[in-house]
């Protein structure tokens, strides 16, 4: 019997399979670590083969801990979005290393983008900003640096992780496979007007991207191939990437619903209806999910460095064996002693979008300990959400409650003072794989199983609710400090 869901969530540091019943739950769980590779100074670049046969290999253990791919009725794939894999279609070899969202190395070219002018036209058709975040010029670079792209010609395919995953899935012995994309994906490329769902010409031009390398814009959920690499034939029924999903897996199916994820980087939508929502306080605008060619939108805040910053603790300054002990660490002292910690490691993303900042720790003196500078990096999480909510409030979509996920999320320290800064109460499901399971979901819908995204609710499970309870003079204190430290550090890099 296909009772089971097959999720692959491609993140940026990990790969990950997942089984989902039906009803939510989840019974199996694989997941492999992804190398890193930083070439130089702001590049950031993963190997696509490796996440190939890691998903590959994750994806066999849960297949085989459930007895066999005739239990799978379907596939769902998140992913880390923006990152861009170039491959040749009739090998199906990677041509190039994939350059990673975090990746800065389209910075001077951006700049010069938006010293000619050119940001008003790619906001108003793409919703985005001109950053190196989002693919656009990081195609326009690869094209013009790496030589073997051009000469690949018409075998030249592109696309962002789930692209290169279906692919690989569904390509077979002399067989291509499916080159495409779903919309939600393709909305981070800035190369789509959201509006119509389409690639864009003028756009493409204007980053030179190679239009025939590109896939098929397609649905989130549907039937998008299938594979046979597992035993028996899975349908790929689910596509989107992963802070759309989560915004799934969260149920935000009402306008104003929000949710905030704490992953490698941190990022808040807000759940706009079907017309595109248009930002005059540097946020973004994206499609939150298309099902049945209809499009929803979303309001988008991503701040860049989130649980990348306690990885860096970590495994760069050594302050802690474990991520769990922060919270302890946190709560060892009573406040933050004037330290503040701004994390830019890569840049600041929303709503500064300074790419050429880099983090600070401020407010050093000899009675700061480590206990300090750990505390003010989860007080900043909770920071960075706030100047978002500011901008979302000052964008007309204030915030009432926000719902919260993401391994650094665990952290109950953190959660609590994320509704004491933010000042409103914030939910944290008790099944925080809230990415997977919107996977999952559009997986669901997609082969048959649901109808539409309410029915397939009832995945998700229950929720814990952490309530303000700061003192008003405290939590000002906290905002001002704060504003003193970022703004120090984005007039640095301006
Ligand atoms: O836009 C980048 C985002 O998709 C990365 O997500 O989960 O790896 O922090 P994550």
């Amino acid at each position: 019997m296909s009772d089971l869901i097959l999720v692959i969530d491609e993140g940026t540091t990990s790969t990950r399979a997942m089984l989902f019943k039906p009803d939510g739950t989840c019974v199996a769980v694989q997941a492999d670590d992804l190398t890193q590779h930083y070439p130089e100074s702001g590049r950031v670049e993963h190997d696509p083969s490796e996440i190939w046969t890691k998903t590959l290999a994750v994806a066999r253990a849960v297949i085989d801990k459930a007895g066999g791919a005739d239990r799978i009725a379907a596939i769902g794939i998140t992913n880390q979005r923006e990152t861009l894999v170039f491959w040749d279609k009739e090998t199906g070899e990677p041509l190039a290393p994939a350059i990673v969202w975090q990746d800065r190395r389209t910075a001077a070219t951006c700049r010069a983008m938006k010293e000619a002018g050119h940001e008003p036209t790619v906001q108003a058709k793409t919703g985005l900003l001109l950053d190196p975040y989002f693919s656009g010029s990081k195609i326009g670079w690869a094209m013009e640096n790496w030589p073997q792209l051009k000469e690949a010609g018409d075998r030249l395919a592109i696309g962002t992780i789930e692209s290169w995953l279906i692919w690989k899935l569904t390509a077979g012995e002399g067989r291509a496979g499916e080159h495409v994309t779903d919309a939600t994906n393709a909305s981070r490329t800035a190369l789509m007007a959201i509006g119509s769902g389409n690639w864009d010409d003028g756009l493409i031009e204007l980053f030179g991207a190679p239009r025939k390398a590109l896939p098929e814009i397609v649905d989130c959920a549907g039937r998008f191939g299938e594979t046979t690499l597992f035993g028996a034939p899975i349908p790929i029924c689910g596509i989107a990437g992963d802070q759309q999903a989560a915004t799934i897996g969260q149920s935000c199916l009402q306008v104003g619903d929000t949710k905030a994820t704490f992953g490698t980087g941190a990022f808040v939508l807000t759940q706009a209806g079907r017309i595109p929502p248009t930002s005059h306080n540097r946020l973004l605008s994206t499609i939150a999910w298309q099902i049945g060619g209809r499009r929803a939108y979303a309001l988008e805040g991503s701040v860049f460095v989130a649980g990348s910053l306690i990885k860096w603790l970590r495994d760069s300054l050594g302050l802690f064996g474990n991520a769990a002990e922060t919270e302890a660490l946190a709560r060892s002292v009573k406040d933050n002693g004037g330290t503040y910690l701004v994390p830019a490691l890569s840049g600041l993303g929303a709503p500064w979008w300074e790419p050429d900042a880099r983090g600070t720790i401020s407010g050093l003196s000899f009675s700061t300990g480590k206990a300090h500078i750990v505390r003010a990096a989860l007080e900043a999480m909770a920071h960075q959400a706030h100047d978002l909510k500011t901008a979302f409030a000052a964008d007309g979509v204030d915030w009432n409650c926000v719902r919260i996920d993401g391994g650094m999320v665990a952290n109950d320290w953190m959660a609590q003072d994320m509704a004491d800064i933010l000042n409103i109460e914030v939910e944290r499901p008790e099944f925080a794989e809230t990415t997977a399971l919107g996977a999952a979901m559009l997986a669901g819908i997609g082969s048959g199983l649901f109808k539409d995204l309410d029915a397939a609710s009832v995945m998700r499970g229950k929720v814990e609710t952490f309530r303000p309870s700061m003192d008003e003079d405290l939590r000002q204190h906290r905002l001002s400090g704060w504003q003193r430290a970022v703004k120090s550090v984005v007039v640095a890099a301006s």
